[in-house]
């Protein structure tokens, strides 16, 4: 039997050959932290269904972010568990709010070393767990909400974010957040929108993570995405970047590949995947039973959001992968 003249087996034979080839890289500045901060607590506590990740005090979280610095990690994405929810979400945007007071502490510790984003929502902060205000029927009434949202992103960028990013899934949010935010002088301060977002199963630990429940058992498919839908997606991001976002997001990641690839063939601005909290617990859960080795899967998918067109990627990893990759 007489082989083609082109093999492909060649360049795989060796460790530095693979290296010298390889298309995609994961590098730490790729990678993005998310981070809980949690008002009202002493001591940091435990997310049992994100092993690894906690609630932190404005204190752990200071330490947390002086190690993501030290790794080179570039950039954090901060969520707030506050200490009381209310039917409009007020610490979402109130000054003293538990995201502004660590936005605040941490501009102060560390300067421009890592770039600060904040999760501009409110369903941290509803005491029915929507992402927006509830009209008389008990639906998410868009158009009331744009009005918070603008406030919210005004009390993020006061108390010192780079970069808001908004993940509730409204029509029309990002030019709202613009305008906002350039009325009131912060033309500096960036968007990155949760543009193409699921209704995903895959959030479940983070709700988890933020003390969420959302009224009557409901859900949010009536503002985020259905995951049949791919071309929709695609309407979504382009909205969003004629609105004025600076990065747009694709959410979750793994299932979601095929829309980082084909928003990657048309969308020329950075693009973000949000690796999320159930995509990461699976990884752990199955590394803990001695399933699957964990690092090496997280590498692996990691790698793959790249290979799909990713420029960043949201993960609650990034502490572990940074190490890994240096060492
Ligand atoms: C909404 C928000 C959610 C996540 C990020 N921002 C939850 C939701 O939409 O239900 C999920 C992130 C994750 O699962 O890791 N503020």
């Amino acid at each position: 039997m007489t082989f083609p003249q082109r093999r492909l087996r060649r360049l795989r034979r060796t460790p530095a050959l693979r290296r010298m080839v390889a298309e995609t890289r994961l590098s730490v500045d790729d990678l993005i932290a998310p981070l809980f901060v949690r008002e009202g607590i002493d001591t940091p506590q435990p997310i049992a269904s994100i092993p690894g990740v906690v609630q932190h005090t404005l204190d752990s979280l200071r330490t947390e972010v002086s190690q993501l610095v030290a790794l080179g990690v570039p950039g954090l994405i901060l969520f707030g568990v506050p200490a009381a929810k209310d039917e409009r979400g007020s610490g979402a945007w109130d000054p003293d709010g538990i995201v502004q007071v660590a936005l605040r502490q941490l501009r102060d510790d560390f300067g421009d070393s890592i770039v600060l984003m904040a999760d501009l929502c409110l369903d941290e902060y509803t005491s029915h767990g929507h992402c927006g205000l509830l009209d008389d029927k008990g639906n998410v009434d868009n158009d009331a909400t744009l009005e918070l949202y603008g406030e919210v992103a005004l009390a993020q960028a006061e108390a010192g974010a780079d970069i808001v990013a908004p993940s509730g899934m409204m029509d029309g949010a990002v030019m709202a957040i613009r305008d906002a935010l350039d009325d009131e002088d912060f033309e500096q301060v960036s968007i990155m929108a949760y543009a193409a977002k699921y209704a995903s199963a895959l959030y479940g630990p983070f709700r988890d993570a933020v003390d969420v429940s959302i009224a009557g058992g409901g859900d949010r498919k009536g503002y985020q995405q259905d995951y049949a839908n791919a071309r929709e997606a695609l309407e979504e991001i382009r909205l969003d970047i004629s609105e004025g976002a600076d990065i747009v997001m694709v959410k979750p990641a793994m299932a979601y590949l095929d829309i980082i690839s084909r928003a990657r063939a048309e969308v020329d601005i950075p693009m973000a995947a949000y690796h999320v909290s159930g995509e990461y617990s699976m990884v752990k859960a199955a590394a803990e039973r001695g399933w699957i080795d964990g690092d090496a899967v997280a590498l692996e998918h990691l790698t793959a959001i790249r290979r799909a067109g990713a420029d960043m990627i949201l993960t609650y990893f990034a502490h572990d992968i940074a190490e890994l990759l240096q060492s």
